[in-house]
């Protein structure tokens, strides 16, 4: 960690953590996001980053016919948060790229987040993405609490740490899924620094393959 990840050495240990809450995966999916948190590639490190690839690897086992959306955060930056709750209590309807974040959430049957591992946390755009959640629940007549109740969800991340050390990260995604007390499906994480690393380890790539399903 704290050293620039396209020159750094390959990761010592490779690390994979899968739990589901069982067999048949997406057998309720009709509208699978993936909302992704993903660094822009650096024109001396064009390739996609681990969490990129270990996604499209995972994604692969979505069939064909269900309805896929990749979301990248980046590409709907929102403004600064407002803290409204205690001042009119309700927000606005949703403009601009909120709305899009909002309409692609609430089109989702599934909602995957594929993000690094920042500083033991979710890289800055997700945890925005995360904060106007607390806008939402609070739209009139918008039923965003109902809506995400009824979702599942699902965690692809990378780290160049231990398993351990990224908890506190997936954790923080559990505890948010469980505030609207929604099925959390399961979590891939793999292990890398630099672009390729993650899905170096067959342990990774396998798990990978399998996440979508048996
Ligand atoms: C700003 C920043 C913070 C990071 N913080 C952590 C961390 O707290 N723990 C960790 O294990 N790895 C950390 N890393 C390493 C990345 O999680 C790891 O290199 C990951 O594979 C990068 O994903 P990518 O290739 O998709 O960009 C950090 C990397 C960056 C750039």
């Amino acid at each position: 960690m704290g050293r620039d990840h396209c020159g750094i050495p390959p990761p010592a240990r490779a690390a994979v953590a899968r739990e589901s809450t069982g067999p048949s995966f997406l057998v309720n999916a009709t509208h699978i996001l993936l909302c992704a948190s993903l660094p822009v590639s650096h024109r001396k490190c064009p390739a996609r980053g681990n969490t990129e690839q270990l996604a499209r690897q995972a994604a692969q086992g979505i069939p064909d016919q269900m309805d896929t959306t990749w979301l990248r955060l980046r590409d709907y930056p929102l403004q600064p948060f407002e803290d409204w709750r205690h001042t009119t209590g309700v927000y606005p309807q949703p403009e601009g790229h909120a709305r899009t974040l909002l309409d692609a959430t609430m089109a989702a049957s599934d909602i995957v987040f594929v993000a690094p591992v920042y500083w033991y946390s979710v890289p800055t755009d997700l945890k925005r993405y995360l904060d106007e959640w607390s806008a939402w629940l609070r739209v009139p007549d918008l039923g965003f609490r109902q809506g995400m109740h009824s979702k599942r969800f699902w965690t692809i991340a990378t780290s160049a740490g231990t398993p351990e050390q990224a908890r506190p990260m997936l954790e923080s995604i559990r505890l948010c899924v469980s505030y609207f007390g929604a099925p959390f499906m399961g979590e891939l994480l793999g292990n890398g620094s630099k672009p390729g690393d993650s899905l170096n380890d067959p342990v990774v790539r396998d798990a990978a393959q399998r996440f979508f399903h048996q």
